[in-house]
């Protein structure tokens, strides 16, 4: 398993970056490119570097970081630079076409980790030095741009932001967009069977609100003033607190810097006290997202309501809440932890991308953020399920969370040979 996990990340590696699936997403994506070099980090360092450091000279001169940089053009995806258009923004990178939203600030809490893993701590110390200034402006592009009441609470515009693609999280938001009917040519469901994959009106939704986008140039004060969608999201906002931190330590280690460090440390004194009053939701036992366009919480839970736990933001005791809503809602003897989506509402779908099945970079960061408040036994079981599953259906894409699923020729769902599922692999036998 170890050799396979080494030989896909070998063969999705291009000229400087790697991308996550093959067919299904020949780019490079901003979070896959985080946890891919984690997982170089156990073998080849130049390549852990790289990665981050090709995904940071595709930054915008306003330290805005796209979610893909189209390196080489290829037909086998949708919506491409054409579509997105991201060069409508005056500051947008001239070197890359990319798109013009971005994805969880997981740069931070890389780098942090690659130094951790460095055998040649010298080495690895010169790579920090050569890529925080570009992390610390990407956060600072956040809080200027991304905060319009000043709360500590970054917003995002767009559901591909999250991560999170698909999840009925923004059911209710799609509900009342109504966008048209786009004539467009999806080249996901020709790499992946469509029942796991969006739908095709969902993705009018996606490519609405793009061009809406668009419309303003991108401008992040217009887009928060008119996107349909606007969203302070407890996964993403838990990934910058988390990279501040690492930015923090990093800062340290490095020596000098003060102001950055005190800055680091106020956004996230901010962040954190406007995170639990805000987005934690008491009846739920559990954090919520929180829709801004329409004033109103997203009472449903879903993987990213516990990623708070790996950004040392809840209380021992919200703790102890989220553990219990986790076993209670998500655990049990049939299920594997975790799926992306509360299993007993009815919108859960054991098969269908980000409204059901298990994902390993969650996992992956719920394994951390369990251990951090000393829930040993969960993070064991969270990590050895992770384990379990890749070893019986190798290194897919998403993963059905019910046990009874997993016969003798099983596979997983979505891409194959996928990036994430490999490198994080490699963590997790660590
Ligand atoms: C996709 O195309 O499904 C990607 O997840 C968008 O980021």
């Amino acid at each position: 398993m170890k050799s396979k996990a080494i030989q896909i990340l070998n063969d999705n590696w291009r000229d400087g970056y790697s991308v996550p699936s093959k067919n299904l997403y020949p780019y490079q994506w901003l979070w896959d490119s985080g946890f891919i070099a984690i997982g170089f980090a156990y073998y080849d360092m130049d390549k852990a570097e790289k990665e981050i450091e090709t995904l940071l000279d595709a930054q915008w001169e306003n330290g805005f970081i796209p979610h893909i940089v189209f390196h080489k053009i290829s037909d086998s995806y949708f919506p491409g630079p054409n579509f997105h258009r991201a060069d409508l923004h005056p500051l947008s990178n001239k070197k890359y076409p990319s798109t013009g939203m971005t994805q969880p600030p997981v740069t931070g809490f890389t780098i942090e980790k690659i130094y951790e893993i460095s055998k040649d701590k010298k080495a690895s110390l010169n790579f920090i030095k050569r890529t925080i200034d570009k992390v610390f402006k990407n956060h600072e592009y956040f809080y200027y741009n991304r905060d319009p009441k000043n709360e500590g609470l970054v917003y995002i515009y767009h559901n591909w932001e999250s991560g999170t693609d698909n999840s009925p999280l923004w059911d209710s938001i799609f509900e009342t967009m109504n966008p048209p009917v786009y004539t467009f040519e999806r080249r996901d469901t020709s790499h992946v069977n469509p029942e796991e994959r969006p739908t095709q009106r969902e993705y009018d939704h996606y490519l609405h609100i793009i061009d809406i986008a668009k419309s303003y140039n991108y401008d992040d004060a217009k887009i928060a003033e008119h996107s349909p969608f606007l969203v302070q999201d407890p996964l993403f906002n838990a990934m910058l607190i988390k990279s501040n931190k690492a930015l923090i330590n990093l800062y340290q280690l490095i020596g000098g810097n003060e102001s950055k460090i005190e800055q680091l440390k106020s956004w996230n004194a901010k962040s954190i006290a406007s995170f639990n009053s805000k987005l934690y939701n008491k009846k739920l036992k559990a954090y919520v997202h929180y829709d801004l366009r329409n004033e109103r919480p997203i009472k449903l839970v879903s993987s990213s309501s516990f990623s708070p736990l790996y950004a040392g933001i809840p209380t021992k005791e919200q703790a102890a809440e989220l553990i219990e809503t986790m076993t209670s809602k998500f655990g049990g003897d049939s299920m594997y932890l975790l799926a992306s989506f509360d299993p007993t509402s009815e919108k859960f779908n054991p098969k269908k991308y980000w409204r059901g099945p298990v994902w390993i970079n969650l996992n992956w960061i719920l394994y951390y953020g369990l251990q951090d408040y000393g829930y040993n036994d969960l993070a064991q079981q969270i990590k050895s399920d992770s384990i379990e599953i890749l070893d019986k259906v190798g290194f897919y894409e998403y993963f059905d969370a019910r046990k009874s699923e997993y016969k003798k020729d099983s596979k997983g769902y979505g891409g194959g040979d996928f990036s994430w599922s490999a490198a994080l692999y490699l963590d997790l036998i660590n």
